[in-house]
């Protein structure tokens, strides 16, 4: 079969036939700003591989809020990056390898596959038998790299392939890696502050995308997650995927940068109200004890807060700053009590395929929200940037013509019977 100039949405051509142009989601640098906007449908070319390299068909993707930071151009615009003048972004798919870059052992075209995003040098010393996450060439695919999951087809490292856990379809499969992997990293990529059983951990945003991964991660070690949420609905659906107890943020008034401490007055309420919170906890874990992990990323609203609460020798773990990163905290509760103030950043592949055996075993569940059509992707950031989502990861399909598709074989029977 000769290589078409451009496939419609949906249909899948014979195995390892690759089309010259493809349909994306694009961002330009002259349109950054709210996902309404800065994204747009185009066609463009199809990437090209290089040899250690694997073009995957994307069947579906996952909403991150990368998504959102790469259409607004904030914090950095990823075209300054990766310096191509536009942007594909995406960081979770699912999908089949289409073709295999010479260098490729490990996958042939057919292949199955979940994608993740840690990108990296794949030579140097920290990526052979150190932490490829401290790669000086590490990158985020999707948001530090060009081609991302919105597009019929991406270009990833063969190394950033796992295998699709077979029960799922492919837009649970391409919802979740992201935020499990980098929930799997922070609970038990800080050694000696690694999850064990029967601990407390504080989960803020416990319905989040990070926060349902971590919630599940704890609840499969046989500890307590605490989460934390904005409304009781929210609460709720946290009890049932396995947090212990939740709390809601709304009836607190801690939240910002810590007040200067020579500023007696405003320093002491804030910290009545810190202490509130506090008790808040010991209702549910006993009294005086504290979460030995906190799970963070709201960033400046509630780091202070989360190094107040974390226990004597525990862990404040963060790996954002949603709402700002000017992070404050009152230094002595951090020395006197010997915290641990730890940044944690994506996963290795290690990490990643070992939080992916946890969702094929069934112990961790893709907590698929919504899914959207390809057409609703800047819709689905938006409502991601103004907390509107609903709890769990969106999903988006791509090329999967229907929901409920789990493989190849019923994709195409699928197209035959319609
Ligand atoms: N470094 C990495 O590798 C990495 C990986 C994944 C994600 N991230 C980052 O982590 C952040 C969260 O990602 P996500 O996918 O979990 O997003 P998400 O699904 O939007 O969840 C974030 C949660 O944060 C909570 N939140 C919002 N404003 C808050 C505030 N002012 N105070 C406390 N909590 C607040 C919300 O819950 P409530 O309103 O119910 O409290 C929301 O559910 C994003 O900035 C993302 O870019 C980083
Ligand atoms: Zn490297």
């Amino acid at each position: 079969m000769t290589a078409p100039e451009l496939c419609e949405l949906g249909h899948i051509p014979e195995l390892g036939v690759v089309p010259k142009k493809m349909h994306a989601w694009v961002i330009r640098k002259e349109r950054h700003g709210p996902p309404l906007e800065s994204y747009q449908r185009e066609i463009v070319d199809v990437p090209e591989i290089a040899p250690d390299e694997v073009l995957v068909m994307v069947m579906a993707a996952g909403v991150n809020y990368n998504g959102v930071w790469a259409g607004l151009g904030h914090p950095l615009s990823p075209i300054d990056v990766h310096k191509r003048v536009y942007h594909i972004a995406g960081s979770d798919a699912s999908g089949i390898v289409w073709k295999v870059g010479s260098a490729v052992k490990r996958w042939k075209v057919g292949d199955e596959v979940v994608v993740h995003c840690n990108h990296t040098c794949g030579q140097c010393h920290r990526c052979n038998g150190g932490d490829p996450m401290l790669c000086q060439e590490q990158k985020i695919w999707g948001y530090e790299t060009p081609d991302g999951a919105f597009a019929q087809f991406t270009r990833v490292q063969a190394q950033q392939l796992v295998v699709k856990p077979k029960h799922l379809s492919w837009e649970q499969a391409g919802c979740y890696m992201l935020v499990l992997a980098t929930a799997f990293r922070m609970l038990y990529g800080h050694p000696p502050h690694t999850l064990q059983p029967a601990m407390n951990v504080l989960v803020w945003g416990g319905s989040g995308g990070l926060g349902s991964m971590a919630i599940q991660l704890i609840k499969a070690a046989g500890s307590n997650a605490i989460a934390v949420v904005s409304t009781e609905e929210r609460g709720k659906w946290c009890m049932e995927i396995g947090a212990r107890a939740y709390i809601n943020r709304t009836k607190f008034n801690c939240w910002g940068q810590l007040p200067s401490t020579k500023d007696r007055v405003p320093y002491s309420a804030y910290l009545k109200e810190v202490q509130r919170f506090g008790k808040a906890i010991w209702e549910i874990t006993g009294k005086g004890i504290d979460p030995d992990i906190v799970f963070e990323h709201p960033g400046e609203q509630t780091f202070p807060v989360s190094a107040y609460v974390c226990r004597r020798g525990g862990m404040v773990v963060f790996c954002a700053g949603t709402t700002g990163f000017n992070l404050t905290f009152d230094a002595a509760y951090v020395w006197m009590r010997q915290k641990r103030l730890q940044g944690s950043h994506f996963a290795t592949l290690m990490q990643a395929d070992a939080a992916n055996h946890s969702v094929m075993d069934g112990r961790v569940l893709p907590c698929m929200s919504e899914v959207f059509e390809f057409d609703a992707i800047p819709k689905a950031h938006d409502l991601m940037w103004k907390n509107q989502h609903p709890s769990g990861n969106m999903a988006l399909l791509v090329n999967a013509p229907a929901t409920g598709l789990r493989n190849l074989e019923e994709t195409r029977q699928f197209a035959v019977a319609s």
